[in-house]
């Protein structure tokens, strides 16, 4: 089977083909330098941009994977959660390659996709997990850590995603974004906190506050704290750049402390599941990666991260899910008689 994938949810234009779970090709084309110095996703400039590039970046997708559009059974499109005018601009792409081609389509969850990402490439014969159809992944828990959310759930199968925990204001991308805003790094803060972050080699780090971690059965997040308290302390400090090293380095070790508790704290209150998996663009982040790779082999837990080119948004995840929710025999069009 062959399955387009189409992905406008936020700032990325992108499109993906996949064969049986492999991907064949993936296309982005990100409006992240338009939004850059507004410090932040300024929502009509990204629906504007998907507009200007979804036919290109689909064209391209099919001409890496060496297909036509008569060669796609199946439309995956995001449907959500996502900025309401880019989600528009993909569903209506995707609507209409469907209604002419008479392809089916089928509508793929945002956030389920990020966490799917964690198994791409790793399904089928020889590879040890796979998708819908054979031998079951599920349960594990899945987290997505992004731009917009910062989400656990216990993942029982494709259809039963179950919310354990949440941010209550900001989500860790988001507040890597803000702190860089503050300490005037740039958009999007994530990569220049963390590079920021790898210079502070000695000294005493700031002890920033770690928010809702005294509650042993507390599983949601707070990050808006954080962000303030990196605020003050960045206006009273002596605003060298020696200070935004060691700003961005405590700042890290913060957040990576309360994600790397809260994820090993959900696996044990999900209780019949010892795997983990977790995507989204905040998994980009290496320090991230290395902390959890090493806490999940002391707890015996078996850990999947997306891998890098897939963390953050692009469309193989989209397609890859809307495989397998088809395959699972969820359809949601009639333009089921293909061409
Ligand atoms: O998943 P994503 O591409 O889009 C959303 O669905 O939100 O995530 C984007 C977020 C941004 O906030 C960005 O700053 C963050 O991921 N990010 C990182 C890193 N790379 C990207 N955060 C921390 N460390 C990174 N290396
Ligand atoms: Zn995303």
């Amino acid at each position: 089977m062959i399955t387009l994938g189409i992905e406008t949810s936020c700032d990325e234009t992108a499109a993906a083909v996949v064969r049986d779970g492999r991907v064949l090709s993936s296309e982005i084309s990100s409006s992240v330098h338009l939004h850059a110095r507004y410090g932040g996703v300024v929502p009509e400039i990204a629906s504007r941009f998907h507009t200007e590039f979804i036919l290109s970046v689909t064209r391209q997708a099919l001409a890496d994977a060496h297909c036509g559009i008569k060669d796609i059974d199946l439309v995956a499109v995001t449907c959500k959660p996502g900025l309401p005018g880019s989600l528009l601009v993909g569903r209506a792409f995707a609507d209409a390659l469907s209604f002419a081609g008479k392809i089916p389509l089928i509508e793929v969850d945002h956030l389920q996709a990020h966490i799917m990402s964690c198994f791409l490439g790793a399904r089928g014969k020889n590879r040890d997990v796979t998708l819908a159809g054979d031998v079951p992944i599920f349960p594990f828990v899945g987290m997505v850590i992004s731009g917009g959310h910062t989400s656990m759930y216990i993942c029982k199968s494709l259809k039963d995603f179950t919310l354990i925990g949440r941010t209550l204001d900001d989500a860790v991308g988001e507040a890597f974004d803000k702190v860089a805003k503050i300490l005037g790094l740039g958009y999007p803060g994530g990569p220049v906190v963390e590079e920021r972050a790898a210079n502070f080699t000695n000294g005493k780090e700031i002890n920033f506050s770690r928010a809702l971690l005294g509650d042993a059965s507390n599983l949601d997040f707070s990050f808006s704290g954080i962000k303030t308290a990196v605020m003050y302390y960045w206006r009273d400090s002596a605003k060298t750049e020696a200070e935004k090293d060691k700003i961005c380095f405590s700042f890290q070790e913060a957040v990576l402390d309360i994600i790397e508790e809260k994820v090993i704290r959900a696996v044990r209150f999900a209780e019949k599941t010892e795997k983990l998996a977790v995507g989204g663009g905040v998994v980009n982040n290496e320090m991230l990666r290395r902390r959890l790779a090493s806490r999940c082999r002391r707890e015996n837990i078996e850990l999947c991260l997306a891998p890098r080119k897939f963390c953050s948004d692009n469309a193989a995840m989209v397609a890859v899910l809307g495989e397998s929710l088809f395959e699972d025999g969820k359809c949601n069009t009639e333009n089921t008689e293909k061409n």
